[in-house]
C-alpha cells in the first residue's frame, strides 16, 4: 500500500484545488496532533489515572469525567499559539474562549465536542472528538458569541477523531470524506478511505430505546414500523444498534449504512433533543451530507437551522437518505 499522509493529502489537496489554504491546513494538522495526545491519554486509562468523574459540572449540567476536562484542556492548549484561530468554543466551557493577546490572531473559528461518549470512558467502548470549523466575520480578530451564530451551511471543515481499537481521523472540506487511520509506532495519520459513502438505504437504526415512551407520535410510528420487521408495513426486519458516542454510531453509518435518531419527546420542552447544534448535529450532519447521507431536525435540514445561542440543542436524524426522508416526511404530515 502506498502510504499517503495526512500532511501529504493536505498540501496536494492545497495545490491541486487550493481548496486547502495555508491557515486551514495548520490548523487541521494542530487539531489532527491534539486528537493524538487524546488519544494516547485515553489508550493509557487507568495507567494514566485518566478515568472517573471530576467533581465539577459543564455548563449543562452535566457531570464531568476527568476525560471531558483533560481533552478540553489538550485542545484549547494546541490551538492557542498557531496564529491561525479568532477564537473557539467548547461543549465544556460557558462561553467562547478568546486567543490571549499575547499571540497572534488568525481567520478561523474553532468549535468541539472534546470528548464525545462520555459515559462510555470508564467501560473502554469507543468514543471520540468532534469539530467543526468557521470563519470569522472578514477583519474580526476579537469574535464574540453572535459571531459563531452561523449556520452550519457556512462550515469550511468538519472532523471527528474516533478512538476505538484503531484510532481514525474522518475528514471533509465540503470536497467528500475522508479517513486517516493512526500509526501509533510512526506518530502519522495515514489515508485509509477516501470518498466515504453512505449507502442510501439501510436495515439498520440507532436510537436510545429506552425513551421510547416519551416521544413524539412521529418518532413512535416510525420506529414501530421498523420493530415490526417483515410482518409489518415495511415488509422487512431491521436491526438495532446504539453505541451511546453519537462519533462511533455515525461512524459505522458512514462505514455501511443506517439511521441515527435522537429526537426531541414529551420531557422537556426547553430541551429540543440532547445533542448540541454547534459541536455534534452540524459537524456530523456535513460529513454525512458529504458522504451522500442525509441530515435534519425532522422538520428541516440540520445545516440550515440558524443558531441563536452557543450550547443549543437539537432534534438529530442522520444517515442513509431515504430512511432520513421517511422520518422526516411523517414529522412533516
Ligand atoms: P457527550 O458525551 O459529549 O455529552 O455526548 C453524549 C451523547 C452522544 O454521544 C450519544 O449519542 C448520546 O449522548 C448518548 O445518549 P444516551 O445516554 O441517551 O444513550
Ligand atoms: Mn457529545
Ligand atoms: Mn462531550
Amino acid at each position: 500500500m502506498k502510504r499517503i499522509s495526512l500532511t501529504q493529502y493536505l498540501v496536494e489537496e492545497q495545490r491541486s484545488n487550493n481548496s486547502i489554504p495555508a491557515e486551514l491546513r495548520l490548523l487541521i494538522e494542530v487539531v489532527a496532533r491534539a486528537c493524538k495526545t487524546i488519544s494516547h491519554a485515553v489508550g493509557k486509562g487507568a495507567l494514566g489515572e485518566v478515568l472517573g468523574t471530576a467533581d465539577t459540572e459543564n455548563v449543562q449540567g452535566e457531570v464531568q469525567k476527568k476525560l471531558d476536562i483533560i481533552s478540553n484542556e489538550i485542545l484549547l492548549e494546541a490551538n492557542e499559539w498557531g496564529g491561525h484561530l479568532a477564537a473557539m468554543a467548547s461543549e465544556e466551557m460557558e462561553s467562547i474562549h478568546p486567543i490571549p493577546n499575547r499571540y497572534p490572531k488568525g481567520e478561523y473559528m474553532l468549535l468541539f465536542d472534546p470528548l464525545d461518549g462520555s459515559s462510555n470512558i470508564d467501560v473502554n467502548v469507543s468514543i471520540g472528538t468532534i469539530f467543526s470549523v468557521l470563519k470569522a466575520p472578514e477583519g474580526m480578530a476579537q469574535p464574540t458569541e453572535q459571531d459563531f451564530m452561523q449556520a452550519g451551511t457556512k462550515q469550511v471543515a468538519a472532523g471527528y477523531a474516533v478512538y476505538g481499537p484503531q484510532t481514525m481521523l474522518v475528514l471533509t472540506f465540503g470536497n467528500g470524506v475522508n479517513c486517516f487511520t493512526l500509526d501509533r509506532e510512526m506518530g502519522s495519520w495515514v489515508l485509509t478511505q477516501s470518498n466515504m459513502q453512505i449507502p442510501p438505504t439501510t436495515k439498520e437504526f440507532a436510537i436510545n430505546m429506552s425513551n421510547a415512551r416519551h416521544w413524539h407520535p412521529p418518532v413512535q410510528r416510525y420506529v414501530n414500523e421498523l420493530l415490526a420487521g417483515d410482518t409489518g408495513p415495511r415488509g422487512t426486519n431491521f436491526n438495532m444498534r446504539w453505541i451511546a458516542s453519537m462519533v462511533a454510531d455515525v461512524h459505522r453509518i458512514l462505514n455501511r449504512g443506517g439511521i441515527f435518531m435522537y429526537p426531541a419527546d414529551l420531557r422537556d420542552t426547553s430541551m429540543p433533543g440532547k445533542l448540541r447544534l454547534m459541536y455534534e448535529a452540524n459537524p456530523m450532519a456535513f460529513i454525512v451530507e458529504q458522504a451522500g447521507g442525509a441530515a435534519t431536525d425532522g422538520q428541516q435540514r440540520i445545516m440550515d437551522i440558524a443558531p441563536h445561542k452557543l450550547h443549543q440543542r437539537v432534534p438529530v436524524y442522520l444517515g442513509s437518505k431515504d430512511e432520513v426522508a421517511r422520518v422526516t416526511a411523517y414529522h412533516q404530515e
